[in-house]
């Protein structure tokens, strides 16, 4: 079939989309918020234990079942996990990744729609006149009390940023995803860049300033040995690490089943997860919180992350701030949403193209139908989530669709990894035309330390990620762990900056972006 032959073009283009695939808006609205919320530096030191200790190796992983799937035709999980062993349960285990797409896509590609909406009218100079604070929630339509009304001008975004994402799946791979890519990641570099600049450069002289932006800075960047000690931090940490990478989506897999058997692996991984990496801890570092921090101060920053979500400060904030940048105003503005924009795209198409192959290779769908049909799911799956949570409250749906069931796929892929398919093989599989020599006590790692490490944060995310363990359990207990529909939820974590946990789940479910 046309998907079996489908390849990179190049391994630009390559190195390119897996980048793409890994930056995202978790790169620039969760990460710092999440930083910001957990001490700033503090933050910083688990968060690179994670990486190193499960981030790095879920994605050789990840690469790993990826590309030897596609050598038997498998694009997509279920028929890839299939192949990992005997058992026939394995395949089930491989819905998850494509289930995981769909559902966060739905959400996600919202997102995706305001961050092309405010390009557009930051352009327009429409938060010259209007604040972001007033602008927004009537585009959202919140403030409509008849809540039956269609937000004409949300809907038509949303319907906008599908078609295009479609538009793209349906041109197959080379022509798409990585065309996207080429033209996307630049840009965003080059917007990020001149933003961070620009940003740093703000003086106490300049009007409005009221702190230096280095305080922000210094914040993010200071490492502070305490957050070692810290549960919560260590369960923010590595939940920003799986968002941040992608990993536990079943999205790497797909994208590594489109290279050849002895393409490497180990080094484009590798590579793909220190872009990704550079990406949020410079550029994601450097921009929301010391913009915010040299207007607003420190104190006021970390307030309006309250929740781990940098919504309210990217939406709400920034583009009031830009307004003291004179003429270069509505460009920054221009710049900030459209590097979140292409952040989105060229994750949001990572989505969907498991989802697409799935299709393709299981059902011999055309690759257009196929695109279609991922735009169509996930135009009713958001619209329901839209509905569901109005104002972008997604916090529960994004907690068991983009928290935990992520978690649930990781440990059991290192699982399945390194003890069905076995370490050694696996391990074989991993170096097979690398151009890199992985450290040989990685073997271990893989196949003991990610998955006790993974089991760990599953255990916490499952009682509470905001608070120390004991406090977390007595809760528990008291709850009943159960999860009775909240409504102190429903007071939007990204029209406003959230209060402290209202409610157990309100509380777990922290991903905003
Ligand atoms: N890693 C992306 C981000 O940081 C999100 C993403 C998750 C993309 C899963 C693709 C698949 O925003
Ligand atoms: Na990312």
């Amino acid at each position: 079939s046309g998907a079996k032959k489908e390849q990179w073009g190049t391994r630009v283009g390559l190195v390119l989309a897996v980048a793409g695939n890994a930056v995202g808006l978790g790169n620039f609205l969760r990460f710092p918020a999440q930083a910001a919320q957990n001490g700033g530096g503090a933050f910083l030191v688990p968060y690179l234990i994670s990486f190193v200790l499960m981030g790095l190796p879920l994605l050789w992983v990840e690469w790993a079942i990826g590309r030897h799937g596609g050598q038997y035709g498998h694009h997509s999980s279920p028929g890839m996990f299939a192949r990992l062993g005997r058992a026939r349960w394995l395949k089930y285990v491989g819905v998850f990744g494509l289930f995981t797409n769909l559902t966060v896509a739905a959400y996600y590609c919202y997102i995706e729609s305001w961050t092309l909406a405010y390009v557009w009218h930051s352009l327009r100079g429409t938060f010259e006149a209007t604040p972001p604070t007033t602008f927004f929630p009537e585009y959202l339509g919140t403030t409509n009390s008849d809540i039956a009304a269609i937000p004409y001008e949300a809907a038509g975004f949303f319907l906008a940023t599908l078609t295009l994402n479609v538009w793209l799946l349906s041109r197959g791979l080379v022509r798409g995803v990585e065309l996207a890519a080429k033209i996307g990641m630049p840009l965003l570099l080059g917007f990020g860049a001149v933003l961070a600049i620009k940003g740093l450069l703000l003086g106490t002289g300049d009007p409005g300033v009221v702190e230096s932006p280095l305080v922000g800075l210094n914040f993010v960047w200071e490492p502070q040995a305490s957050g070692l000690f810290n549960p919560s931090t260590w369960l923010a940490a590595a939940g920003q690490i799986f968002f941040t990478l992608s990993v536990g989506m079943g999205s790497i897999h797909c994208y590594a089943a489109y290279l050849r058997e002895r393409d490497d692996i180990a080094l484009n991984a590798t590579t793909a997860g220190t872009v990704n990496e550079f990406v949020e801890v410079i550029l994601g570092g450097s921009i929301l919180i010391p913009i915010a921090t040299a207007y607003l101060g420190l104190a006021a920053v970390q307030a309006a992350t309250a929740g781990g979500s940098g919504f309210g400060l990217g939406f709400l904030t920034l583009p009031t701030l830009f307004n003291q940048w004179g003429w270069f105003g509505p460009i920054a503005g221009a710049m900030w949403f459209g590097l979140l924009f292409f952040a989105g795209i060229t994750s949001s198409l990572a989505m969907g193209q498991p989802v697409l192959a799935f299709l393709q290779d299981e059902f011999k769908v055309k690759r257009e139908k196929a695109a279609l049909g991922f735009g169509l799911a996930t135009l009713l799956l958001g619209g329901l989530v839209v509905v569901l949570y109005p104002g972008g409250t997604f916090d529960e749906f994004d907690f068991w669709t983009g928290t935990f069931s992520l978690i649930v796929f990781a440990l059991a892929e290192v699982l399945i990894f390194g003890w069905i398919f076995g370490i050694d093989r696996g391990w074989a599989e991993l170096n097979k035309g690398a151009d890199l020599r992985l450290p040989s006590f990685y073997k271990y790692v893989i196949k003991y330390v990610t998955p006790l490490f993974i089991l760990v944060v599953l255990f916490g995310a499952l009682v509470k990620p905001s608070v120390g363990w004991s406090e977390a359990a007595s809760q528990l207990m008291s709850t009943g762990a159960g999860r009775s529909r909240s409504t102190a939820c429903s007071a939007s974590c990204s029209t406003s900056a959230r209060p402290a946990a209202t409610s157990t789940r309100a509380a777990r479910s922290r991903r905003c972006s």
